[in-house]
């Protein structure tokens, strides 16, 4: 039997570095001595207070149909966040929730780009933006972020890639893999460029609530961003709850008409108890993402601290996030060769930061998303390993 053509583009171009991650998981549950640093899945439990809001919620019924664009609670709580972070008044007109932002961000694609259209992406890219893009058939265009700027965006470079065909520029930020969180000047000049060629801002702020020092600001709330910037985020790195599956796009009240009915074919509504919980969550849970926050400052801190004393081994400085970069081209031109053959000889699993893009070849991603024991005896590993 035959399969439509659409199949195609579900691969997306790094899909092989993730096989260290299944061969890892695997010979973890076998029991073998194996240290997994190659996910963002976040260790902590999600806060009993927001499991019991679900539990209760059970209790009393909800596990019916719910509202196609997500309870207005649920939405007026993500519209309060999203107004404080961008410094613009949101009303919950703006806001649909969806299965984490990963739905909402291939959902929003869907709505925004078409066949013929070429989408502006910062490289390195979180892994599944590709496909997102390539399902809505428009060219997904990568603008490299060079690793000798710290994989920060070249403005010059976004500038000069548009083209008649252009219809939107897409990133994360926080950015995962890098950890690079843009600064007022990067977010005014990616503003300008939008503004003046009338583009679409598609950006994903899964990580904005972990961003290590000073206040994180949404690029929305810049002049002339509002009805351009469809912002995409989630409960799932925040509030440890990436099993929830509830996130949400915020957008111009037109696009939220166009996702409504887009849930209506696909999604038919988160269930009510997650949306309670999520809920809760954003209402009552600063103190839990302040903990987060400050235990990953903890770890990147640790993890910095030990890969010091690897031989040629240089690091990225994450301002945000789960992950750390490291360059190992002075020991292996490919990152993936030299994440297997340290899998092999360790245990340690970390991957091939080049799955993310071109503009990360030759660099591995670490995730610090492990308690620090483990994590201090996993980088003790790598250290071993560079300097033998
Ligand atoms: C940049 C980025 N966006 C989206 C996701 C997925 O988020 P969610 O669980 O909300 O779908 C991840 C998960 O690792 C991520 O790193």
């Amino acid at each position: 039997m035959k399969f439509a053509p659409f199949v195609g583009s579900l691969g997306g171009e790094g899909a092989e570095a993730w096989a260290i991650l299944t061969e890892s998981r695997a010979a973890q549950e076998r029991g073998e001595d194996v240290i997994i640093l190659s996910i963002g899945d976040p260790d902590f439990e999600t806060p009993t207070f927001v499991v019991n809001a679900a539990i209760e919620a059970l209790r009393a019924g909800d596990t019916h149909y719910t509202e196609l664009e997500g309870r207005s609670s649920l939405r007026s709580a993500i519209a309060e966040k999203m107004s404080h972070t961008s410094g613009v008044e949101i009303g919950p007109d703006r806001v649909t929730v969806l299965a984490g932002a990963q739905n909402a961000f291939y959902s929003t694609c869907r709505c925004l780009f078409g066949q013929g259209d070429e989408v502006l992406v910062l490289d390195p890219a979180y892994v599944t933006y590709e496909a997102g893009i390539a399902s809505t058939g428009a060219t997904q265009v990568r603008v490299r972020q060079h690793a000798h700027s710290g994989f920060r965006p070249d403005i010059d470079e976004l500038a000069a890639s548009v083209t008649p065909a252009t219809r939107g520029i897409v990133f994360s930020n926080p950015s995962n893999p890098t950890g690079v969180t843009l600064n007022s000047y990067e977010l005014d000049a990616i503003a300008n460029i939008a503004i003046q060629n009338d583009l679409w801002v598609l950006v994903d702020e899964v990580y904005g609530d972990l961003v290590f020092d000073g206040v994180y600001r949404s690029i929305v709330g810049l002049p002339g961003m509002l009805e351009r910037t469809v912002t995409v985020s989630s409960v799932s790195k925040s509030y440890a709850m990436t099993g929830w599956r509830c996130g949400w796009a915020v957008g111009p009240p037109a696009l939220m008409e166009h996702l409504r009915r887009m849930t209506l074919i696909t999604l038919y509504g988160l269930p009510g108890f997650v949306m309670e919980a999520a809920n809760v969550a954003i209402r009552e849970g600063s103190e839990d993402v302040a903990r987060a926050r400050e235990t990953y400052r903890r770890r990147r801190d640790l993890v910095l601290e030990i890969l010091a004393e690897a031989r040629n081994l240089p690091t990225l400085v994450p301002e945000a996030g789960m992950f750390l970069m490291a360059d190992v081209r002075a020991h292996n031109d490919d990152a993936n060769v030299f994440a297997w053959n340290l899998y092999r000889s360790t245990g340690v699993s970390v991957l091939d930061a080049g799955a993310f893009g071109s503009a990360a070849r030759g660099w591995i991603r670490i995730s610090y998303g492990i308690d620090e024991t483990r994590l201090a005896e996993a980088c003790r590993r790598i250290v071993q390993f560079t300097n033998n």
